[in-house]
């Protein structure tokens, strides 16, 4: 569907109401609806009862929330919905929750980032405001007002979701063949990037080289120039100019020649992380609409199979399921996205149709009979208020870990195998995702551990991967090491890393991974200043590190060097520092569950590490103290929110390095490695 439409179409859902135009970033008028004024006197009630809540001394922090949130509840079933995100913004004003309490509370509105109504929304749903939807939302959204409830206790089998595992699961055998797939994540363009602006800004909620963005210390000395101009590829602290998206997709269509790609996966995050007032529906639209063009433009016959992130929504991370009766507001985005992955060749008309009612999730199968299972991990994200109601009533609101468990089903059936992509890993270091959905998707991928060949992520910009181990995943041990996730790097060097992008070498048959080779463009060697040579300068009390301004965009020397993505590195060579790990056997679990240990207990191996995590940037960090090892540990090996939060509370305080045993115990000294 085109973008006028559908702007045309949430304009006549509300067609009574005033409609606003504005300009966005290319140029394009967009219009969009403004919600009537509202009853004042009642907004000011609801807020004098909250504050009789906080004030009040015989409830603690965690009753006041639960209260507050009974008191909304009641307000939104009252028919007050609408002006609940009203009384929102007033208390975010007055207790001071946040300095954008507009774009952050206010009331839906197509012409930036706001969640007042969805919060709104979301308290029509929930059930018992003193249960586990007020609980969580009291944990997550509130601070951490009340404790993280126990997790309901779901038995999808016994619900009738599966059978017993079957004995007659047959893994394919290799025929030591391999192709290749490519893996990008986080492109995050940045419609608004502007060549000279401010690099090195500091305001709150900033989006550094974007117009009016700010160096508040210079601002105030009276420095006009910016302190370090926007360079044309990108910088360290900025999302990605259009020139680098083309440059980054050109070299990946032209490698997909070359190593004959067969498709590609692309995990997520195509809009900007761009500030709340700049952050609107057509800006979303107009990007995902860009990254999907590049794609075809250079990746030609080879499929895409794509995936929402937490940025490619609007509002940022909102997505309300069909069941709440709210989900019509986010179908445009499956109709766009579905019909040009349709009409790009990537998916079939069949998918297409799975797409559009599955919130951009969709199964497709390969010409060689791999089944992709592609995810909208926002059902399973923190920040999405929909994710709060019948909590501990329904495992699966939005039918997504239904539809994927049937998919897996249907392989096992057959004995096809599987790959599932999303953006969000459940487990890993963002804490992004919903503890007790995690619990779920850790219940679905170990009921099909023999069907599921790959699971693949993004989200973390870094270069990571997360190890999931059998039964509730608290015993580490090499023989209960069970999946791997490979969360791919970002094209986006936001904060501080090298764009990066990969291929996999995958077994034909079994469809495992048996190499992952890393590229990555140097940015700072793009740059048409000497990044590593600053001029010191101070201009009234301030002082600062300057690089030449860009005053005249088509001078010569203002656009520096084209970056090239050079080899990085591949993991069977990173990762098996003594060459242990036999040629033909894939980098599965077992294999990673080793790396794990490498990292952890080498220092060669964990600098390694490092510095692939973040690309060999200038800012590559050290892991020395036992906090960050046990972090980065706790992070590798976990693939649900509660085995991370378990193993970082075991690992409190620890002195030593860590040394992990075999049995998954930790020990002062090192086990020796079988060479
Ligand atoms: C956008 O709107 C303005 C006034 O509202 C009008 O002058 C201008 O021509 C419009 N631009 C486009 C591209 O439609
Ligand atoms: C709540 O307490 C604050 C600070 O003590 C006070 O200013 C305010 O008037 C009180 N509000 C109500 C409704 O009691
Ligand atoms: C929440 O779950 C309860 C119990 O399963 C159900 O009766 C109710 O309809 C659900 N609420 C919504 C809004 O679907
Ligand atoms: C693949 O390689 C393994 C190990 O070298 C060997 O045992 C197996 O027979 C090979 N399979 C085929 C189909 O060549
Ligand atoms: C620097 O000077 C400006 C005005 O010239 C002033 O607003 C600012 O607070 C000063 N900053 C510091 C750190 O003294
Ligand atoms: C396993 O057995 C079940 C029941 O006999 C059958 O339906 C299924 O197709 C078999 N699966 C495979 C992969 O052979
Ligand atoms: C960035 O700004 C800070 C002050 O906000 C200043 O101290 C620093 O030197 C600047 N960095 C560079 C590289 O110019
Ligand atoms: C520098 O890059 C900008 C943006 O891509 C382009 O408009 C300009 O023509 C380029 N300048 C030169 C001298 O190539
Ligand atoms: C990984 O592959 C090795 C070698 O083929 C095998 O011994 C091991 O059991 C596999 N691990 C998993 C988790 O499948
Ligand atoms: C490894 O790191 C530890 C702790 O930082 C240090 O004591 C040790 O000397 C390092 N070993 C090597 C070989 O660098
Ligand atoms: C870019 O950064 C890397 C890593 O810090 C450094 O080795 C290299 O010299 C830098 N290149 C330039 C041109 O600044
Ligand atoms: C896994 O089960 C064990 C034994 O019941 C329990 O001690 C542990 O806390 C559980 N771990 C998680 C992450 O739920």
């Amino acid at each position: 569907m085109k973008l006028s439409l559908i702007l045309a179409a949430l304009a006549t859902s509300a067609s009574s109401l005033k409609t606003v135009t504005f300009k966005d970033a290319t140029g394009n008028n967009v219009s969009y609806v403004e919600k009537p004024t509202f009853d004042q006197k009642k907004v000011d009630a609801y807020v004098l009862q909250t504050e009789q809540i906080v004030n009040s001394t015989h409830m603690d922090k965690c009753g006041k929330c639960l209260t507050a949130i009974a008191l909304g509840k009641q307000a939104a079933l009252n028919g007050d919905v609408q002006l609940i995100p009203a009384v929102l913004t007033k208390l975010c004003k007055m207790y001071k929750f946040s300095k954008t309490c507009d774009t952050d509370y206010g009331a839906e509105t197509t012409g930036y980032d706001t969640d007042g109504t969805h919060a709104a929304q979301t308290l029509t749903l929930i059930g018992d405001p003193y249960g586990t939807d007020g609980q969580y939302l009291c944990y997550y959204k509130v601070n951490q007002a009340c404790p993280l409830p126990e997790l309901p206790k779901f038995d999808l089998k016994a619900l009738g979701w599966w059978g017993d595992k079957p004995d007659n699961v047959t893994v394919p055998k290799s025929e030591n063949k391999t192709f290749n797939v490519a893996h990008l994540s986080d492109l995050h363009i940045d419609l608004r990037y502007e060549m000279g602006a401010e690099a090195n800004c500091t305001e709150g909620g900033k989006m550094c080289c974007t117009p009016d963005q700010f160096n508040k210390g210079a601002r105030a000395a009276g420095l006009q120039e910016a302190v370090v101009p926007a360079q044309k590829y990108g910088m360290y602290t900025c999302d990605v100019p259009p020139p680098m998206i083309d440059l980054t997709l050109q070299t990946v269509g032209q490698f997909a020649k070359e190593k004959e790609f067969e498709f590609a996966i692309f995990t997520g995050d195509m809009v900007s992380h761009d500030v709340a007032s700049q952050t609107n529906l057509a800006n979303t639209a107009l990007s995902e609409e860009a990254i999907y063009h590049a794609f075809k433009k250079y990746m030609g016959d080879v499929p895409v199979f794509m995936t929402y992130g937490n940025h490619d929504t609007f509002p940022y991370g909102q997505l309300a399921q069909h069941k709440s009766g709210y989900g019509g507001y986010f179908v445009w985005n499956d109709q766009l996205s579905a019909q040009l992955w349709k009409d790009y060749g990537w998916i079939d008309a069949e998918a297409e149709q799975q797409a559009i009612h599955t919130y951009g999730s969709f199964a497709t199968t390969t010409k060689r009979g791999l089944r992709v299972i592609s995810l909208d991990s926002n059902l399973w994200y923190k920040k999405n208020f929909y994710n709060f109601w019948n909590t501990s009533t329904d495992p699966d609101p939005s039918g997504l870990f239904r539809f994927l468990s049937d998919e897996l089903l249907e392989c096992e059936k057959t004995g096809q195998r599987a790959w599932l992509m999303a953006h969000i890993p459940p487990g890993g270091n963002m804490d992004n995702s919903l503890a007790h959905s995690t619990e779920i998707i850790r219940q679905i991928v170990s009921r099909f551990s023999n069907t599921i060949a790959g699971l693949f992520f993004g989200h973390v910009h870094e270069d990571q991967f997360n190890v999931w181990y059998a039964g509730n995943g608290s015993t580490n041990t090499v023989d209960n090491a069970l999946q791997i996730a490979f969360l791919g790097p970002s094209v986006t060097p936001l904060t501080y890393y090298n764009p990066a992008w990969r291929y996999y070498e995958v077994d034909t048959k079994t469809f495992e991974v048996m190499n992952s080779h890393t590229y990555y463009a140097k940015l700072n060697e793009s740059f048409a200043f000497d990044f590593e040579h600053p001029v010191e300068k101070t201009i009234g009390n301030f002082s600062y590190l300057g690089y030449p301004q860009i005053t005249n965009i088509s001078s010569e020397d203002v656009n520096g060097t084209a970056p090239v993505y050079h080899y990085e590195y591949n993991a069977r060579e990173a990762y098996d520092p003594d060459h242990e790990w036999p040629a033909n056997a894939p980098l599965n679990a077992t294999f990673w569950h080793k790396a794990v240990d490498y990292i952890v207990n080498r220092n060669e191996t964990r600098d390694l590490f490092l510095k692939y995590e973040y690309r060999q940037s200038p800012y590559v960090p050290k892991c020395a103290d036992d906090n960050c090892l046990a972090n980065v540990y706790c992070f590798l090996s976990s693939g649900t929110v509660p085995q991370v939060e378990e193993c970082q509370k075991n690992h409190k305080g620890f002195k030593k390095q860590i040394y992990i045993k075999r049995d998954g115990t930790y020990g002062d000294e090192p086990e020796h490695h079988h060479h």
